[in-house]
């Protein structure tokens, strides 16, 4: 771990996944259009990013942009999908000096393939970095994820390599998109909405939930430090009793 790194706690949490919810609250309190929102969610990804390193954090997985967020008007939607190819097109060289290791889950079929392409470069660019794995869920519903395991699944024990009694827990999380991830501890929740939204439901089975007020844009490293501080008062007792 570098010198500078600083610790909120004796041992922070391995995986922090963030719902970053309100960039359009931000926008509508400024009488701007959402789409600045996002655009100054961004600048919060970056942010958060640099504290997630700063504060000894492994894997952070962030939520961009849901399956049901293609009911959102086209404009919306079309603003979304420039900031994404622009951040993985145009911060490469900054996620590559954070030793940032990138991964975006979600679906890809109905991705255009010039984002697809810009999403396979920034993952390979970034493949040789291990101080801060960064999966960024992108056209991601964990529900649209479970499907996709079933059919991958049920298409195994069709060709004769899977026997369906052989499909375990560990079989089915090796089929998600997270695999190789360790499931999150903490599911932290911005602008006071309390709910998953269809985020990582089965990884985040014994996650701690932690819910701030602040809106999106307005993320700040001290907010996630105070989720780690939240999360040192729970106690996880993963179906067991109170040591
Ligand atoms: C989160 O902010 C970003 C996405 C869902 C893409 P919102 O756009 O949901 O902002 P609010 O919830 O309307 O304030
Ligand atoms: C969840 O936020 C999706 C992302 C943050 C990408 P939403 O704003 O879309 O969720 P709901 O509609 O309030 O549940
Ligand atoms: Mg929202």
């Amino acid at each position: 771990m570098p010198e500078e790194t600083a610790q909120i706690t004796p041992r922070p949490p391995a995986h922090v996944a963030i719902i970053m919810d309100g960039n359009g609250r931000w926008a509508a309190a400024r009488r701007k259009p959402r789409k600045f929102g996002h655009h100054k969610g961004v600048e919060a990804v970056r942010r958060c990013v640099e504290a997630a390193g700063n504060l000894g954090i492994r894997y952070l997985t962030i939520y961009s942009f849901s399956t049901e967020n293609w009911s959102r008007p086209e404009d919306e939607i079309k603003a979304l999908f420039d900031l994404m190819r622009s951040f993985v097109e145009k911060d490469v060289n900054r996620l590559l000096a954070n030793g940032v290791r990138v991964k975006v889950i979600g679906a890809r079929a109905n991705l255009t393939t010039d984002l697809i392409r810009l999403i396979e470069d920034v993952e390979k660019k970034t493949s040789g970095n291990d101080r801060l794995f960064l999966n960024i869920a992108f056209n991601y519903g964990g529900r649209d994820e479970l499907t996709r395991v079933c059919r991958a699944l049920a298409q195994k024990v069709k060709s004769g390599a899977l026997d369906a009694s052989d499909i375990t827990e560990d079989v089915l999380a090796a089929e998600l998109d997270t695999a190789g991830t360790p499931d999150p501890d903490i599911i932290l929740r911005t602008s006071g909405e309390q709910r998953l939204s269809n985020f990582l439901p089965w990884q985040s089975a014994y996650a701690e939930f932690i819910v701030l007020d602040v809106l999106w844009p307005d993320f700040e490293q001290e907010n996630l430090e105070e989720a780690l501080n939240i999360y040192n008062c729970r106690e996880r007792r993963q179906g067991g009793l109170s040591s």
